[in-house]
């Protein structure tokens, strides 16, 4: 498939990494290419260009910044490019305050969650949670004791999380669906609950698993 990642992150540099390996097209969107000097040259095969010619030349829409710019990295990309597009909103609504014993803040309630302003914002794009809870050194085919990890997706187009339970398919994971967008009201915070190993005490080696 063809993807378009905004952002210039680990999160954005990860994916695209991943996405070459699993034989698809990257172009990465950046409001500075000359970030990604030293990431194109191991990385030849990937384009990068604006936010806009990211997000128009993906088929998937990868969004892959910092939660309080998400939205403006949205508009900066384009609303018309952005139209049915099916997009992987890897985002988590940090605040910008330091944690409280190891516990992030978030700019959302738990009546509100990010990606559901996005969706609102861009109605006609298609909008699926995924990769937001888990650090990016597992996003790629993550090898753990216990087995293929579970990504919890949700959004409101069926046919969009599919396609993204495919690309996840690919990537090692299992995907458990959530539901409609308001299911990021607890997934997004799932990025708190599994930061906290890692900000109490250096643990970021694991990912979540549902058992039956
Ligand atoms: N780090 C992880 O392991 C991890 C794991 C799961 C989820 N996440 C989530 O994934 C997202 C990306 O995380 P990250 O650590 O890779 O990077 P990050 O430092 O959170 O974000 C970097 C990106 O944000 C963009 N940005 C910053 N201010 C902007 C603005 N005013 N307008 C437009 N774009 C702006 C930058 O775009 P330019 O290139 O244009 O400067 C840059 O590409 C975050 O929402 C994070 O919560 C992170």
């Amino acid at each position: 498939m063809r993807i378009g990642i905004l952002g210039t992150g680990v999160v954005a540099r990860t994916l695209a990494g991943g996405f070459l390996q699993h034989g698809h097209h990257v172009t990465l969107g950046t409001r500075d290419p000359g970030k990604l000097s030293d990431w194109r040259t191991l990385h030849p095969d990937a384009r990068v260009g604006t936010g806009a010619d990211a997000a128009s030349a993906g088929e998937v829409v990868v969004l892959a910044v910092k939660g309080t710019a998400a939205s403006e990295a949205l508009r900066l990309a384009g609303a018309a490019n952005l139209d049915g597009k099916v997009i992987i909103d890897t985002t988590n609504p940090i605040a910008d305050a330091p944690p409280d014993h190891g516990v992030l803040r978030f700019f959302t309630s738990l009546d509100d969650s990010l990606m559901e302003r996005l969706q609102r914002e861009h109605a006609s794009a298609r909008f699926v949670k995924a990769f937001n809870s888990v650090g990016n050194a597992l996003m790629v085919n993550p090898v753990l004791k216990g087995g293929p990890p579970t990504m919890f997706i949700c959004g409101n187009d069926t046919d969009a999380k599919r396609i993204v339970a495919q690309l996840l398919d690919q990537f090692g994971w299992e995907t458990a669906d959530m539901g409609t967008a308001e299911a990021a009201r607890a997934v997004e915070p799932l990025c708190i609950l599994w930061c906290i190993p890692g900000l109490l005490r250096n643990e970021w080696a694991h990912a979540y698993k549902v058992l039956r």
